[in-house]
């Protein structure tokens, strides 16, 4: 079946709807992904990076474009994520909170064909890795944009409210972050 953002939106829902939906939708997203370039192909132009295709209480369903230029704050989602991987390489700097602090975990590329799930507690930040853009589906089991959910600075790990305020403003140059 050829992809479409209506078909994609479709299918999640469904399968977003049964009693293991955390399951469920990551095995969507595998299927899906198998053919990564047909998904690529047939992904319309977008002008913007971050597009919300659908969301409702139970699923929140995004096509997520980032630069391997600059990197998105530390942040949670306080729902399971699912990241499949359609062009380029997404970086999931990966983070565990200690005593108010963040500790760096766990640097995972995930490549076209991936999926990549993050548990409700998960905390990461998110780039392009190497030198092209990356293109991913990122579903949301549950309202991400309605949950008050944080950011976490990048050297104290104090948390701040998720807006987008705030997110632009803690965003980092790529070449500003040793280590990760
Ligand atoms: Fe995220």
């Amino acid at each position: 079946m050829t992809f479409s953002h209506d078909s994609f939106v479709k299918a999640v829902r469904a399968a977003a709807s049964v009693p293991d939906a955390v399951q469920a939708v990551r095995a969507l997203l595998k299927q899906v992904l198998a053919d990564p370039d047909a998904v690529a192909a047939a992904v319309p132009h977008q002008e913007e990076d971050e597009i919300l295709l659908f969301e409702d209480k139970t699923v929140s369903i995004w096509n997520c474009r980032f630069q391997p230029d600059v990197v998105m704050p530390p942040h949670e989602h306080k729902m399971t994520a699912h990241i499949g991987v359609f062009s380029g390489a997404e970086k999931n700097i990966l983070f565990r909170r200690e005593e108010g602090n963040l500790r760096h975990a766990a640097t995972r590329a995930v490549h076209p064909g991936e999926v990549f799930s993050i548990g409700p507690d998960g905390v990461h930040a998110v780039t392009a890795d190497g030198d092209r853009p990356s293109q991913a589906l990122h579903v949301y089991l549950g309202p991400l944009t309605q949950v008050k959910r944080g950011l976490f600075d990048w050297e104290t790990g104090a948390e701040v409210d998720f807006t987008m305020e705030n997110f632009d403003r803690m965003k980092r140059p790529a070449d500003m972050l040793p280590g990760f």
